[in-house]
């Protein structure tokens, strides 16, 4: 299989086509800021950590193509930062490139860049690491768990957030079943999520996002875990599309909802979820799917790409420093002072 995110230093930067999984695994070259862009605007390329790796080696990308100028750089920071607006991964890491640079004599800044960008590949693989560690800590009991859209390799370039911890638990024999909903409109859960869990070799189920109730009220599922886009400082968490519906039906039904994040998905300027800037989509793809169409044409759609969670439904939130447990403000303004101290 191609790998999901290379560097290919002072020339380009290979992805593999997500849109193109389960059925294709083909890498793209991307060699322009342009080609960059539209990869992340057409999801070829997602998940909020590897947007973040992405946003940081297109900088280096911009510098070695485009030029090396403070304006040329800041130009390619706002036009990368502004293909997808939740994530706070994505703008985060292009302004910390940014930031980065613009310090440096301009001789100097192509060959940092690209060893920015190498040096955060390497931080995400093992962020993603020590987060899966401290998640599977919290499914000690043995039973199955229930997730949500992607959070593999595929999404942060790493082991992945929510499903490096279903992994991981996998690993230690605390898992039985991983319960997957399909999550539409993109089907990142059928194509992509399916695709990872049965290559880990974990039993997977994989079901329509409208059979989650019917699953939480069987008892079957001991634990639901997510991802998330961009947490604020409260605790509200923003996630793909459905992820609040999930969170409301584990409450109902007794079942802790866990987010598994890194702290670069929190954002401590952003007070609450009503602050989170979503995502609207393309209504096109609600009322079909590739070239496959089920609605008549012209209807107009709501198609939000992502949703808020209360931090009230949110029994805890994992991250690579550990478990943070409810008043998450305190756990999340400790978690940055320790990390800034470090
Ligand atoms: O629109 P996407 O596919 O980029 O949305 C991704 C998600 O919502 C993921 O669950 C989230 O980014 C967490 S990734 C580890």
């Amino acid at each position: 299989m191609p790998a999901v995110f290379r560097l290919v230093p002072d020339d380009a930067i290979e992805i593999l086509d997500q849109t193109l999984l389960p059925h294709e695994e083909r890498a793209v070259r991307i060699e322009r800021v342009g080609a960059l862009c539209e990869a992340i605007a057409t999801l070829r390329i997602r998940g909020a950590p590897l947007l973040g790796l992405a946003g940081a080696a297109g900088m280096a990308l911009a510098a070695a193509r485009d030029g090396t100028d403070d304006g040329t750089l800041k130009r390619a920071a706002d036009m990368i930062a502004g293909t997808r607006p939740t994530a706070v991964d994505l703008g985060f890491r292009v302004r910390e490139a940014l930031a980065f640079a613009l310090r440096l004599p301009e001789p100097e800044r192509v060959a940092a860049l690209w060893q920015h960008a190498a040096q955060l590949q390497r931080d995400r693989t093992a962020e993603d690491a020590a987060l899966s560690g401290f998640g599977a800590e919290l499914l000690t009991e043995r039973g199955a768990v229930l997730t949500h859209c992607n959070t593999g390799e595929l999404a942060t370039g790493g082991v992945g957030t929510a499903l490096g911890v279903i992994i991981e638990a996998w690993r230690r024999g605390t898992l039985t079943r991983c319960y997957m909903t399909e999550t539409r409109p993109l089907l990142q859960g059928a194509r992509l999520t399916a695709w990872e869990v049965l290559r880990a070799g974990i039993p997977g189920t994989l079901l329509p996002d409208t059979a989650a109730g019917s699953l939480l009220a069987s008892g079957a599922v001991r634990a639901v875990i997510t991802g998330a886009d961009r947490v604020a400082a409260n605790g509200d968490s923003a996630n793909k599309i459905g992820t609040y519906q999930l969170a409301a039906l584990a409450a109902r039904h007794g079942v802790p909802f866990y987010i598994a994040a890194p702290l670069s998905t929190i954002d401590p300027h952003c007070p609450d979820g009503s602050q989170i800037p979503i995502e609207m989509r393309d209504p096109g793809e609600v009322g079909g799917f590739g070239e496959a169409r089920w609605s008549p044409a012209g209807v107009d759609a709501y198609n939000p790409a992502f949703d808020v969670t209360p931090a009230e439904l949110i029994a805890a939130i994992v991250t690579e420093r550990g478990v943070l447990w409810p008043p998450f403000e305190d756990g999340i303004a400790r978690a940055f002072a320790e990390r800034a101290t470090a």
